[in-house]
């Protein structure tokens, strides 16, 4: 499959203003951890999954256009050094607190998922817009009225004692109901490690 787009529900131009999220979490909701020298990551490798995320958040609408995607400060700095900001997309981030620095002039930071929107809602050179993580803006977004549709990456056997950080993924079924789930992918499996692609939504 190149990107779970294909497996989304019709959306947009009913609701312009209106965006995703996408996540890859153990059945409990761990989505990080600490590594060895303390800097936050994410407890597995998953290649499939990252083109899954590259490709899922990079495909735009219009060749004029591009998707943006929104992140919290640990998070963006999680990203390699060469992928920060995030290429082919306008990357937001939102820090709670004052005084975030993503160390270059293109990344725009506010102090709140809604500040995020309104300024990418203005933008008519933004395609569509992806949540990206951590924890926080996740459970915002899931229970945040303009959310669309949600990408989530279920990391089958990776135990959630491997992580530090969790979403709840609760409010995905509160949010979407019993029928929300959209698309539940097949099991796959990479380096010992299986995962499926699911897509929660409503028509
Ligand atoms: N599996 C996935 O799909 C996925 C996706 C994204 C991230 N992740 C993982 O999740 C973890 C990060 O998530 P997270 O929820 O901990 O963090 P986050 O949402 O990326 O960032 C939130 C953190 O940023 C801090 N912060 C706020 N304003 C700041 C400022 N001005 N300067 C510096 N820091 C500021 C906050 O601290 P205060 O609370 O003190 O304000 C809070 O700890 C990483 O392990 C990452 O790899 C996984």
């Amino acid at each position: 499959m190149d990107s779970l787009v294909a497996h989304s529900p019709p959306l947009s131009e009913s609701r312009p203003r209106s965006f995703y999220a996408i996540l890859a979490s153990t059945p409990g909701g761990g989505i990080g951890a600490l590594d060895a020298i303390g800097a936050p990551m994410i407890p597995w490798r998953c290649k499939r999954d990252m083109k899954n995320f590259k490709d899922t958040t990079s495909i735009s609408t219009g060749d004029d256009c591009e998707n943006a995607v929104i992140v919290g400060p640990k998070t963006y700095m999680s990203f390699p050094l060469n992928m920060r900001p995030l290429p082919g997309r306008i990357n937001v981030v939102v820090a709670s607190r004052p005084g975030f620095d993503p160390g270059n002039k293109d990344v725009t930071v506010v102090s709140s998922l809604n500040g995020a929107l309104e300024i990418l809602y203005k933008n008519p050179k933004v395609g569509k817009i992806f949540v990206c993580g951590g924890a926080e803006l996740y459970n915002e977004a899931f229970v945040h009225p303009d959310l669309s549709v949600v990408y989530h990456t279920v990391m089958h056997t990776v135990p959630s004692s491997k992580c530090d950080t969790f979403v709840d993924l609760s409010l995905l079924q509160k949010r979407f109901g019993a029928a929300g789930l959209y698309y539940h992918g097949d099991i796959q499996e990479e380096s010992g490690v299986k995962f499926s692609f699911d897509v929660w939504g409503v028509d």
